[in-house]
């Protein structure tokens, strides 16, 4: 072992970049790992691309609604809230919630809105001042999946940016710049208290209405699992939607064009050719998942490549690990838009895979295009700071020149 005893749950390990040397270590020699937590009972890394995906297809032996799909073990409060989010659901209950919203999220429905999110691209880069300096991460990319997001859901437009910094705040609480402190009103939890707060007022506001043409109406009007949805069980539904769709996906418009201003060969492919920006969205995916886990835990005892799992033992699936995995992925370090297959786990896979995998595709698709059409000089002015997380594999902030 390079490191004598590893740490892949200090937060503090991801700041400098995610330790791909140690998990590739660890996939072959510890494939299936134990990692102690402070104060808490710790965890068993599911290292492999299979394994990953074993995990993921069985949602009778690793529950996501025991315990939650984060590390740290929450108080029964949170954890009853969180239940209320269809990421922590395990079936039946699971499937006849997901099913109503899945005909909101197919790719020809989802199509549908390439001419819209082209039209918010343009007028985001039109607001962008001439001189070229920006802070790409909040004044680039942030502001298109809050207002994807906010459409889908047909929030009112003036309440988009504190959505989008209550999102911000509730899943990056270990970095106290990014996530908020005690001292300024956002200790652990208040910011998705504060989003379900605004849900539930939201919600009131919208059955005194005449029902409209977005997924607030849909989800509303819609029965799960045989009854309609409480005000309450709107609000946990509502702040999974606005997290999930933000964060992530602006951490993925971030880390692309750091991957692609770091990989100049094939940022100058894909401006020669925009047709390959569909393969280049993929292995940005792959190579920079935003997400570096999720947790399941185990409901009965299970074996996996030799460990024994005991009922109630934490599993987290490493996205960032399993990504990388020689044995799937030839050249599994090297940053390659050409690669095909990609069969990354970036989205999750089977029970939970993301419901919003083409709205995030079209985002990325959409935003590249335009980006590289509209700025045909881009360069990095700075080094990015990255989110200190391990749970988010996501930039900070991420200094740019782009000039038209
Ligand atoms: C690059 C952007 C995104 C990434 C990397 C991402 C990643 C993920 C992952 C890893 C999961 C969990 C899979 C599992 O537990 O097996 C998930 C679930 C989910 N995502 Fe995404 N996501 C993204 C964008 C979005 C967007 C834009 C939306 C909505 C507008 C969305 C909505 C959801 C929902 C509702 C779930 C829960 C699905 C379920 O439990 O059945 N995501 N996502």
């Amino acid at each position: 072992m390079t490191t004598a005893k590893p740490d892949i749950y200090s937060p503090d390990l991801y700041i400098a970049g995610p330790p791909h040397e140690l998990f590739t270590e660890l996939r072959r020699i510890r494939p299936v790992f134990w990692q102690d937590m402070p104060g808490e009972p710790g965890y068993w890394a599911v290292l492999k691309h299979a394994d990953v995906e074993y995990v993921s297809q069985h949602p009778e032996l690793f529950s996501a609604e025991s315990g939650g799909v984060v590390l740290e073990d929450m108080e029964e409060s949170r954890l009853a809230a969180l239940r209320g989010t269809l990421l922590a659901m395990d079936p039946p209950r699971h499937r006849a919630y997901r099913k109503p919203l899945v005909k909101s999220f197919t790719a020809k429905v989802v199509g549908g809105m390439e001419g819209r999110i082209r039209e918010i691209c343009r007028e985001i880069f039109a607001r962008l001042p001439e001189d070229g300096a920006v802070e790409f991460v909040h004044d680039v990319t942030s502001s298109l999946p809050t207002q994807v997001i906010g459409e889908l859901m047909g929030l009112p437009p003036e309440d988009w940016n504190h959505l989008h910094r209550l999102a911000e705040r509730t899943t990056s609480q270990q970095d106290p710049e990014v996530g908020g402190t005690e001292g300024d009103g956002y200790g652990p939890g208040a910011a998705a208290r504060e989003m379900v707060g605004y849900a539930i007022g939201f919600a009131a506001k919208r059955r005194a209405e005449e029902p409209r043409e977005d997924l607030t109406s849909l989800i509303l009007e819609s029965e799960f699992g045989g009854k309609m949805m409480t005000d309450a069980d709107f609000g946990s539904f509502f702040m999974q939607l606005v997290t999930a769709g933000n964060d992530t996906t602006k951490t993925m418009l971030a880390a692309g064009l750091h991957a692609l201003l770091t990989h100049p060969e094939q940022l100058a492919a894909v401006r020669a050719d925009p047709s390959l920006v569909p393969g280049a969205v993929e292995e940005v995916l792959r190579w920079a998942n935003p997400l570096h886990y999720f947790r399941r835990t185990a409901t009965q005892d299970v074996e996996l490549r030799g460990v024994r799992i005991k009922a109630g033992d934490k599993v987290a699936m490493y996205y960032t690990s399993a990504n990388r995995d020689e044995e799937v992925f030839e050249d599994a370090q090297s940053f390659d838009i050409f690669r095909r297959p990609n069969p990354h786990l970036s989205f999750g896979f089977a029970e939970h895979f993301c419901l919003g995998v083409h709205i995030a595709r079209l985002e990325g698709r959409v935003f590249f295009e335009e980006l590289l059409a509209t700025f045909p000089r881009i360069e990095l002015t700075g080094e990015p700071r990255r989110v200190r997380s391990n749970l988010n594999n996501a930039l900070a902030s991420l200094p740019a020149y782009l000039g038209r």
